[in-house]
């Protein structure tokens, strides 16, 4: 599947596809919103990850597929392409906090990672200080030295190697 993913400033089709999905949204910032890349499908919003970057680390957040498109790939694409975006703008390190896809992020090969040795940016944010329960896991990824990749050039579904 070749997904165009772009980035997103309609911040209230955001906040809409992450409450359809149960997601936090109370922290997104009007003023000063993370970013977001997506992907539209007939105009509508279907799915979306957020990225709030602090130099050389950054937290991954708010991935969600609207339930008429799951299972296709969407969120696996999201991931990657947000990972490369990072990667590409200084950042060394990935953090996440899941509670419903622990499973999904480790296929991606994210691993298990200390909340007391967490960056101090990354604690300060809202999902790791409060908005994420205590139990999410906490998860972290090196993406240094990924470049960025155009929108288009998802690879083909089921194979993850040929994504970086
Ligand atoms: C989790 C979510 C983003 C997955 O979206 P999706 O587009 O259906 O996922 P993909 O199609 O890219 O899935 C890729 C693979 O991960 C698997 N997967 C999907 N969701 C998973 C989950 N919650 N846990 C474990 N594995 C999962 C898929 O089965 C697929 O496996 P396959 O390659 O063997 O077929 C979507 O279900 C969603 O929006 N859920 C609600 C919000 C949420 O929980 N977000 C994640 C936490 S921030």
């Amino acid at each position: 599947m070749i997904t165009n993913i772009e980035p997103v400033p309609e911040i209230t089709d955001i906040v809409s596809l992450l409450g359809e999905c149960g997601l936090p949204v109370s922290d997104i910032s009007l003023s000063q919103p993370p970013l977001f890349f997506g992907n539209r499908s007939d105009s509508n919003l279907s799915a979306v990850v957020g990225l709030e970057i602090f130099g050389s680390v950054a937290l991954l957040r708010s991935l969600a597929v609207a339930p008429a498109y799951r299972g296709r790939g969407l969120a696996r694409e999201l991931v990657i392409y947000a990972e490369h975006f990072a990667g590409s703008h200084g950042v060394e390190f990935l953090f996440l906090l899941t509670t419903t896809a622990t499973g999904f992020f480790a296929r991606l090969g994210y691993v298990p990672a200390s909340r007391s040795t967490a960056p101090s940016t990354i604690r300060t944010t809202s999902q790791f200080s409060g908005l994420c329960p205590a139990s999410s896991a906490f998860l972290s990824k090196s993406v240094a030295g990924l470049t960025r990749r155009s929108s288009g050039t998802a690879a083909k579904r089921g194979s993850p190697s040929t994504l970086r």
